[in-house]
């Protein structure tokens, strides 16, 4: 890749943030919100991954769905005392920041070494967004004045590949719940809808980066020589054991003032009761996970491929403390009848 095609890339994506309107019409605000989640490609036929239509659709889907709000415009609103500190004691500001950062990093150093251009404005793309998304969570920390560690320096992966796929793997897991808590915050009501408002278009912008991470997996593994296949889907498992020992440890790091940070890796499952003051049955919530996933996904070709592994774990779980409960249940009935025998 030539650095005059460099250039013009980086220029490309240089050129929709001061383009980013400040002051949208409510007009201009719903059609670009309707658009964001609503995408279908003119082709006919099949998306097979692996084919040309197939690779210019998921960048064409990445690309016109773009929503282009501006972070720095954002009206955070004035909170009353009890919502300002549910809000700063979440346990995440530091780990969500730094997610943001690293995603942008990765993302930008896999695009950087690919050639393919609709693949690499697409990845490209993505990185920029996560970079907004940083923006948008660095403005709000700063707002309510969340004290938060020093961020450690973002160095540029090693293993491109690796951190790309880590990178998406985890944000496949993380927004499966976070669409679930995201609902379950919306109906409690205890964070202002102003706020649930703001997030909506992030909320919806993860759905998006899942989805064109769902289609690139299917894409790489279907241009991928066969005798690299085993190697890759070893990479794949191991990516999956790395996040989920990475997801059983909290994470601690201390402020300017020695003061301890401990983070939840792990939020996105742990943090239900945080988001509301009902309490939460793990079943309603893995199935309100589920809805809030399709219904997120409802708006784009349905020729595009989905992610898969979260909901498809999430079911198994629902079915096994089914099981479960019924099991324990029968004990629980058999064990009242010996009493009462
Ligand atoms: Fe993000
Ligand atoms: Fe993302």
């Amino acid at each position: 890749m030539s650095d005059v095609k460099k250039n013009t890339d980086k220029k490309t994506l240089a050129d929709i943030y001061s383009h980013l309107p400040d002051q949208p019409s409510e007009k201009t605000l719903a059609e670009v919100d309707y658009q964001a989640r609503h995408w279908s490609s003119p082709v006919k036929g099949p998306l097979k991954p692996g084919t040309q239509e197939h690779k210019k659709a998921m960048a064409d889907m990445f690309r016109e769905t773009f929503n282009p709000y501006k972070p720095s415009v954002i009206p955070w609103p004035e909170l009353d005392p009890e919502t300002l500190h549910r809000i700063t004691s979440l346990p995440i500001w530091d780990i969500a920041v730094q997610t943001e950062g690293k995603a942008r990093l990765r993302m930008a150093a896999y695009a950087d070494m690919l050639d393919d251009p609709d693949v690499k404005d697409a990845i490209s793309r993505n990185a920029w967004e996560e970079n907004r998304h940083k923006e948008v969570l660095s403005r709000l920390v700063e707002f309510y004045k969340i004290p938060m560690a020093p961020e450690p320096p973002y160095k540029e992966p090693r293993d491109t590949e690796w951190a790309y796929l880590v990178t998406g793997f985890s944000e496949c897991w993380d927004s499966f719940f976070a669409f679930g808590l995201f609902a379950l915050a919306e109906r409690a009501g205890l964070f202002p809808m102003e706020l649930i408002e703001t997030f909506e278009p992030v909320m919806q912008e993860e759905c998006r980066h899942i989805l064109l991470f769902a289609n690139w997996l299917a894409y790489h593994r279907a241009v991928m020589p066969f005798w690299k296949r085993p190697w890759f889907e070893m990479r794949v498992i191991g990516v999956l054991f790395f996040l989920l020992y990475e997801r059983m440890s909290l994470v601690r790091s201390f402020d300017d003032q020695g003061i301890e940070h401990t983070q939840d890796n792990n939020f996105t499952v742990t943090g239900a009761q945080s988001m509301t003051d009902q309490n939460v049955d793990f079943v309603e919530l893995m199935e309100l996970c589920l809805r809030e996933d399709e219904r997120r996904f409802s708006g784009y070709d349905p020729r595009l491929v989905r992610p898969k592994m979260a909901p498809m774990a999430a079911r198994a779980a629902i079915k096994a403390v089914k099981f479960w409960r019924k099991l324990r249940g029968k004990n629980q009935e058999e064990n009242a009848e010996a009493v009462s025998a």
